[in-house]
């Protein structure tokens, strides 16, 4: 096993080598901008780490890693056009960089080239690859649209929002890790026991997104801080303030999340206060540990020595304590 970092750096040297400057320029010079902007690499990470958990070498995940990467980066395209973001990573998004047309159009590209690395490998596995690929790219899309539909209603629940989140964001950290399982061929009972691992791995990552989203420092979040308030959004933060509270403080903010205004500074301070004094601020933390230690759980039944389950437990650690 290596650690994170170096599997950082075998990811990017592999995507330096990427040939996806080509014409026309429009379509593919977003791409190589999106995908240059960095990010964590959590991913892509994740299915190279997969793969030496069960005793591959990672260089043969490299293809897999990237298609993860690289359908992530097309969800982020159009998820800034539909949560209408001027920022990620530090940067202007690629709409408002571009204009609409083209972040619809390269984030279409983008997903056809995330399918074309599975064709490197042999037909057995591109096959469970690419049916793995499927569904949760499905998935994705569900829980994205139910994250928009969420924006306009008033009665979203508690599991109704962890549905949302799982499809959205935690079902493809799952798969990065099964991705790697799949190249590696191990066995169907290690594979599913590690997708569990990331599915509750995602879980806790997106309810710490949510909290970061208003929490985060706007000098190295990398993106809108306040944006999901702005968007009105039905985070953990909202449904356990919601919860918390007082009627009047409920109804209060219930309304404050009917309104799309101009000048939002005054919305975001009020919404993080009620977070905080309701408790909710405190639940979410306290959600992000759970979840997390459920993934920890996961990995007591798996078959595989100590020292990787090592490596795993720490990336899980070093995820709740991120700020980015
Ligand atoms: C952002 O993902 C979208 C979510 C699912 C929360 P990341 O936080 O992994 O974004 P990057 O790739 O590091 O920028
Ligand atoms: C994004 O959720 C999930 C996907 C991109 C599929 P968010 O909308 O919370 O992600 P950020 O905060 O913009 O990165
Ligand atoms: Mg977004
Ligand atoms: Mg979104
Ligand atoms: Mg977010």
């Amino acid at each position: 096993m290596h650690d994170i970092s170096q599997y950082q750096d075998f990811f990017i040297d592999y995507l330096k080598k990427q040939n996806i400057h080509k014409e026309p320029v429009n379509l593919y010079e977003p791409i190589e901008y999106i995908l240059g902007l960095g990010g964590k690499r959590i991913r892509p990470v994740l299915t190279l780490m997969a793969a030496e958990v069960f005793d591959t070498d990672y260089a043969t995940a490299l293809p897999a890693a990237m298609a993860v990467e690289v359908f992530h980066n097309f969800s982020l395209v159009h998820d800034d056009i539909m949560d209408d973001a001027p920022l990620r990573r530090g940067q202007v998004t690629v709409h408002e960089k571009w204009n609409l047309n083209t972040g619809i159009l390269s984030g279409d590209a983008m997903l056809i080239l995330a399918y074309q690395y599975f064709e490197q490998y042999e037909p057995n596995v591109f096959r469970n690859l690419a049916k793995l690929f499927s569904k949760t790219a499905l998935e994705v899309c569900e829980g994205q649209q139910w994250d928009v539909d969420f924006e306009t209603r008033k009665d979203v629940t508690i599991p109704e929002y962890l549905k949302m989140i799982e499809y959205k964001t935690a079902v493809l950290v799952a798969a990065a890790m099964k991705m790697g399982a799949i190249v590696a061929k191990t066995s169907e009972k290690e594979a599913d026991l590690i997708y569990d691992f990331g599915l509750n791995l995602g879980l806790a990552f997106q309810l710490q997104d949510d909290y970061l989203d208003a929490f985060g420092d706007p000098e190295t979040f990398g993106k809108q801080v306040g944006g999901d308030i702005i968007e009105n959004k039905k985070t953990y933060l909202y449904l356990k303030a919601l919860e918390f509270s007082s009627k009047e403080k409920a109804s209060e903010l219930e309304q404050l999340f009917t309104l799309q205004l101009e000048d939002n500074s005054e919305k975001i301070e009020t919404a993080k206060a009620i977070f905080n004094e309701s408790g909710a601020s405190k639940a979410t933390q306290e959600a992000i540990e759970m979840y997390t230690f459920k993934a920890f759980e996961t990995l007591e039944k798996m078959e595989i020595n100590s020292e990787k389950k090592d490596v795993l437990r720490t990336f899980g650690e070093n995820l709740m304590g991120r700020k980015v």
